[in-house]
């Protein structure tokens, strides 16, 4: 930042003091909002073609504006840029600059605009980028669990239910469990666009404007669906902010759940997988340490993304029509959302791919916690037991097998046939890990022919 005078507001005419400097400090948003300098000079441009194409500026003063837009973005990427806190916003510094450049015509660009309608339609583009950028990356992290998912089709885990072990399923089965929660964010993601993407331009301060405005044309040059119906609503709503903080904290509460899941695996109690380590660090004092960082700081990290989305909307529940400054406030929670989520979706689709599964650990872990009761009861009743007696017979297998350290699929079979006389020999097969699994052979089933398919439809859903 340079000057920080208080003098030579844009709108300083009907004021007979200068700004106090602490209220110019505390009122300005030029260091976070000017972030947004390229949607910022994107939409500048396109309301100078239609001022132009409606006849309110010149064709020359339009050249102007647009080749001092051009110079000004350039001097921004290349950080040449003079930022003033005295000219508070980005949207203030942009065209002071650009007046300084050009003279006249550059004052002439705020004509039939508000900076209420110039932030709000910013916002919306930036958004716009943001959400194509954490749609490509959700995309990314999917396509590697389906990869994953096909690698560990065959391989055997304990499914749990009260992290208990409940029945095996297929590791490739658990990682397609993910990635249908990521397919269900990425689709309120794409909704979340279609509102996103609707031009407030034009509204100006809030009631629209006395020039021959074309916002159809406006909306066109900038790629939105259509310019917003009100432009009361279209300066003073942030709901698409607060829809996508919502989104981002959905996802951010999947990857917090597939986080959880890592680490427990990763522990020496469970050892399901090597998480590779290059995305673990160690401690300083115990040497023998390889700690899961990266899932932990990404189940941490949820935390922040939902406590956006609750700040946001206490911003706005209270906010009369039409704009307010509160919304400036908008702005910090959805950056850093942003960063965030883009951050841990990075973090997730690079790791994923290289995770190691211990497949011989998961499978002494599904073999020994009795994860086939279910399936010596469903045998009985396909002998004719109706099924609260078989749970009953399989209730006392499972303690036998608890007071002599056995499995079920461990017992001889006399023994088990002391418990029910149904029992045959044809039993073991519905008692091992491969027979359970391949039993469960339906549509969204874990049989490993099933998660085949469900991984072949994936793939074309994610086209
Ligand atoms: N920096 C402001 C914001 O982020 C821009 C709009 C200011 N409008 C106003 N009337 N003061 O909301």
């Amino acid at each position: 930042m340079t000057d920080n005078s208080s003098s030579d507001k844009p709108w300083g005419g009907r004021f007979t003091e200068s700004t106090d400097a602490f209220v110019e400090a505390f009122t300005a948003s030029v260091e976070f909002d000017r972030r947004l300098y390229r949607y910022d000079i994107q939409g500048s441009r396109a309301h100078a073609r239609m001022l132009e194409k409606v006849g309110v500026i010149s064709h020359s003063e339009c050249d102007a504006i647009i080749d001092g837009l051009d110079r000004i973005e350039e001097d921004i990427e290349q950080g040449r840029f003079a930022w003033s806190v005295s000219l508070e916003d980005v949207h203030m510094n942009i065209e002071a600059r650009l007046t300084a450049l050009i003279g006249e015509a550059g004052k002439k660009l705020h004509t039939g605009r508000s900076r209420n309608d110039q932030v709000a339609t910013d916002l919306r583009l930036y958004l716009r980028d943001q959400i194509q950028a954490v749609c490509g990356e959700l995309l990314r992290l999917q396509t590697g669990l389906l990869d994953l998912a096909e690698r560990e089709v065959d391989t055997l885990m304990p499914g749990f239910t009260h992290l208990q072990v409940a029945m095996p399923v297929s590791f490739g089965h658990h990682m397609l469990a993910w990635f249908e929660n990521l397919q269900r964010d990425r689709e309120r993601f794409m909704d979340c666009l279609k509102r996103v993407n609707i031009m407030p331009l034009g509204a100006a301060a809030l009631a629209g404007t006395s020039f021959p405005i074309d916002r159809h044309y406006s909306a066109e040059l900038l790629g939105f669906s259509a310019p917003a119906e009100n432009s009361l609503d279209a300066v003073s709503d942030r709901d698409f902010v607060i829809e996508f903080c919502s989104c981002a904290a959905l996802l951010l509460t999947h990857l917090s759940r597939c986080s959880e899941e890592l680490i427990l695996w990763s522990s020496a109690q469970f050892a399901f997988i090597d998480l590779p380590d290059r995305f673990c660090t160690g401690s300083s004092i115990m040497p023998q340490k390889k700690n899961p960082d990266v899932p932990e700081l990404v189940r941490g990290k949820s935390g922040r993304v939902t406590g956006h989305l609750v700040g946001l909307l206490m911003l706005m529940k209270a906010q009369p029509l039409a704009y307010n400054k509160d919304n400036q406030e908008d702005k910090e929670p959805l950056f850093d959302t942003v960063d965030t989520v883009l951050g841990c979706l990075r973090a997730f689709a690079d790791m994923v791919p290289a995770l190691q599964v211990r497949a011989d650990n998961m499978r002494s872990a599904a073999a020994s916690g009795y994860s086939t009761a279910t399936d010596l009861a469903d045998y009985l009743v396909r002998k004719g037991m109706a099924f609260r007696d078989a749970h009953e017979v399989v209730g006392k297998a499972v303690r036998l097998g608890i007071e002599s350290g056995r499995d079920l699929a461990d017992m001889r079979l006399s023994e088990l046939q002391a418990l029910s006389d149904r029992i045959e020999e044809d039993v073991y097969t519905v008692l091992t890990l491969e027979g359970s699994v391949s039993a469960r052979d339906h549509f969204g089933g874990t049989a490993p022919a099933q998660v085949r398919a469900a991984i072949g439809r994936a793939r074309k859903r994610i086209l």
